[in-house]
């Protein structure tokens, strides 16, 4: 049976009765909901949601279908995660040592670790054992309560090992019962070999591995790290161009090591996103007033490298968007667990509980282009969902930091036992 009715919930949140795509400014501050709630699943979409008063009066109380029922939970649209490197072979908790006793992430980067470590592992391992530990990631982030995610390649830098990487997400988007979107990031990093000769590298990613790529179909978006010690504009343009010739619209990570210029390449570029943003100031603000790119923010990736957090408030205030990510990946953010994005928004950000919930539902999702059907409640949009546990209230969440707040996760109108 495919109908899932669930009632007597304490509170549905996140509702899209207006058919918004995205949230800026002061319209951060709601995150619509109706207490005492009932909402019913049909063949995997929301066909309908109301307060319990309403439920009798409902037109489908004669088909058939489960009921749950959410006494003293809450219920909200699923996170969107819209920026993680799931896709990876080893951990790298030895730069994190390195980091606590004095490196930068930035020296060890210089030093060939960092990203040229992880590609390094990537090589090594068969695309099997590297589909079986992202597999395992993505299980676990569902069970977060992340409902729709972007992955990036990135830690391959050679046209086979970027393609191995892109393959695993290509099989995670067939096993998986959720949106996921594939995003192309062989500029991540210039590998050694390539060092004298910048250039070669950028030539190789144009001429070799976007054609491969898009032979194959395998990629949703292009990335580059265009920041310090690492792609400048100029290149960033370079690349970004020659994505869009095969029908990849940029999702760009930028201004996290400095003010190096990512924000206003993205801009420039039309970009989707752009994304960390820990190095933003009035001008960068201006310039993302002028567009339809959404700043995407990375509190995990502040928390865990010891850096500035994206001034995400003064963003907000100016009238822009805001949206949140995990940033999940070995080096900058070892964790994809979007309640705890949620907590540092609120308590090293200064945002709300509304202003964060809306930053990692309606925005991540316009931030990967679902957002019609995903990262709020309305009817016909897919019944992607996020149950609580029994909580006082939704500032719980943010406020039990590190507590795993999340009961189940509904995909396409069914509980989430896991893959398999
Ligand atoms: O978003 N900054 C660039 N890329 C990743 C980190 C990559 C790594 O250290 O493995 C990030 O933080
Ligand atoms: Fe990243």
């Amino acid at each position: 049976m495919s109908n899932l009715l669930i009632t007597n919930i304490k509170a549905l949140y996140g509702l899209n009765n207006e058919g918004l795509l995205k949230k800026c400014g002061n319209e951060m501050q709601t995150f619509s909901s109706i207490n005492d709630a009932f909402i019913f699943c049909e063949n995997g979409k929301i066909s309908a949601y109301g307060s319990m008063d309403e439920l009798g009066l409902s037109s489908f109380a004669n088909s058939n279908y489960e009921t749950l029922d959410a006494s003293g939970k809450f219920i909200l649209p699923g996170y969107v995660d819209s920026h993680t490197h799931i896709v990876f072979a080893q951990s790298r908790e030895e730069e994190f040592v390195m980091r606590i006793k004095g490196k930068s992430y930035e020296e060890i980067a210089a030093a060939g670790g960092g990203i040229l470590n992880s590609a390094e592992k990537l090589k090594q391992i068969s695309e099997q054992d590297l589909y079986v530990a992202a597999a395992g990631r993505l299980n676990q982030l569902i069970g977060f309560g992340t409902t729709s995610i972007e992955i990036k390649s990135g830690y391959g830098l050679t046209v086979a090992d970027e393609l191995k990487m892109l393959r695993v997400i290509a099989r995670l988007k067939q096993d998986f019962p959720i949106p996921i979107k594939a995003t192309f990031l062989g500029a991540h990093a210039i590998p050694l070999e390539f060092k004298q000769n910048r250039k070669g590298y950028i030539d190789l990613i144009i001429n070799e591995m976007l054609p491969n790529i898009y032979a194959e179909g395998l990629a949703d978006y292009m990335d580059v790290f265009c920041d310090k010690g690492f792609f400048t504009p100029e290149e960033t343009d370079e690349l970004l161009e020659a994505g869009y010739k095969y029908g990849l619209k940029p999702k760009i990570h930028g201004n996290e090591l400095g003010y190096t210029g990512g924000v206003q390449t993205a801009v420039k570029n039309n970009a989707l996103s752009v994304d960390h943003l820990e190095y933003t100031s009035e001008e960068e603000i201006n310039c993302l007033l002028h567009s339809n790119t959404m700043p995407v923010a990375l509190p995990g990736c502040s928390f865990f490298l010891g850096i500035p957090y994206a001034p995400v408030k003064k963003m907000i205030n100016a009238g822009l968007p805001v949206c949140l990510a995990s940033d999940y990946n070995p080096g900058s953010t070892p964790n994809g667990r979007m309640g705890f994005v949620v907590s540092l928004a609120c308590t090293q950000m200064k945002l709300t509980p509304e202003e964060a919930f809306n930053a990692v539902t309606i925005n991540g999702a316009y931030a990967l282009e679902i957002s019609d059907n995903h990262g709020s409640i309305g009817i016909g949009k897919t019944a992607n969902l996020l149950i609580t546990k029994a909580i006082n209230s939704l500032a719980y969440i943010p406020y039990a930091f590190g507590e795993d707040c999340i009961e189940k996760t509904i995909i396409n109108g069914r509980i989430f036992n896991g893959k398999n």
